[in-house]
């Protein structure tokens, strides 16, 4: 059986002040009037036949009620704290069974061009079903360093390289085998936990004793803890052989951080000033003088005045606002 695997327990908090704790950004309004979150269920409704979803025990009614609504049936993964990816997905796995695949997506994504998404997903399906670890690869457009990269020959990867510096990142792209890691994944349940075992042992040991305590879904906070913090890209993806890429054509953007919602804005009609100033949550008349690439973000409790390729940077403020509440 194929299994949709949503990832949305992470905080978004390159997107802070929109992005909260108890309102990540993949359920925001914003986009279309739909979520984020609500278009990747979506989007994957007729290519899975069950869905699960593992986030976050501050959030999870976000992604409950979106379900609800639509009537979809899935199996809920709650953590009581976020380990990141490679655990998140490990926690998906257990709870599956060994041939199960699974397909594993963000919850932030924009992505158009449906036939050609479901065209990569079939052929990353028939990869995985053959014992391969897919990664969906995109056709990068800019030497963008908020993406991991995959360097590839044909169908296999050479070297994956975690959100590189601008040098390095520039580079890439003028050596031209380098594509965007979409932070989607394809493969066995059974697959990906050996290889976690091989790569990241710790990581294996401590979420399998995790999940074998889990409660109706809900994971431990004490055994969470012990979990080492640490993302796919960096526990599996970087280290193991049995990696494959699709590379993708499809439309697609991760509204990670400001500089792509800021893009993406600009490509459905938001207004910006001629110095490419951008307004986002006001429509307060607002004055630029002396300044450009700045975008200014309003919310009830907070504002952000960025300029637009410091966007990596605003993780800081929220790490020092927001950590401990
Ligand atoms: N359940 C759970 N628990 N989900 C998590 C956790 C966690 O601890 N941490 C992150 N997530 C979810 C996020 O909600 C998001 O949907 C997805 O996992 C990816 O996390 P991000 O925090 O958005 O990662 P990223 O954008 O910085 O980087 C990844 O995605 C890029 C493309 O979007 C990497 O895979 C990059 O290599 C990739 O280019
Ligand atoms: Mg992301």
């Amino acid at each position: 059986s194929i299994t949709h695997v949503i990832l949305t327990g992470g905080v978004g908090s390159r997107l802070w002040p929109l992005s909260r704790k108890s309102k990540p950004k993949q359920y925001l309004d914003i986009f279309d009037g739909k979520s984020l979150f609500e278009m990747t269920v979506d989007r994957n409704r007729n290519i899975a036949d069950k869905v699960m979803v593992v986030g976050n025990i501050d959030n999870c009614h976000l992604s409950k009620n979106v379900l609800e609504k639509s009537d979809t049936a899935y199996i809920d993964i709650i953590e009581s704290t976020p380990r990141n990816t490679a655990a998140a997905i490990a926690f998906a796995a257990f709870a599956s069974n060994d041939d199960d695949i699974l397909i594993v997506t963000p919850s932030d994504h924009i992505i158009g061009q449906m036939q050609l998404y479901e065209d990569a997903i079939q052929e990353a399906i028939e990869k995985a079903s053959k014992g391969f670890i897919v990664t969906f690869g995109i056709v990068p457009t800019k030497p963008e360093t908020g993406y991991g990269y995959i360097e590839r020959k044909g169908d296999n990867v050479v070297s994956f390289r975690e959100k590189p510096n601008q040098v390095s990142a520039r580079d890439f792209i003028a050596k031209g085998n380098f594509l965007w890691n979409s932070g989607m994944f394809c493969f066995k349940a059974s697959v990906f936990l050996e290889e976690l075992k091989v790569y990241a042992p710790e990581v294996y040991e401590t979420s399998k004793l995790a999940w074998e305590n889990h409660k109706d879904g809900n994971l431990d906070l004490e055994l969470s803890l012990n979990i080492p913090s640490i993302s796919v890209d960096y526990a599996i993806m970087e280290r193991s052989k049995k990696i494959k890429v699709v590379s993708s054509h499809f439309e697609w953007s991760d509204l990670g951080s400001f500089e792509s919602v800021y893009d993406y804005l600009i490509s459905i009609g938001h207004p910006v000033d001629e110095n490419g100033n951008m307004v986002i949550g006001t429509n307060n008349y607002t004055a630029f003088i002396g300044i450009k690439d700045t975008i200014f973000v309003h919310t009830d409790t907070a504002n952000l005045i960025l300029k637009k390729e410091f966007s990596q940077d605003v993780k800081s403020v929220y790490n020092a606002l927001e950590r401990d509440q």
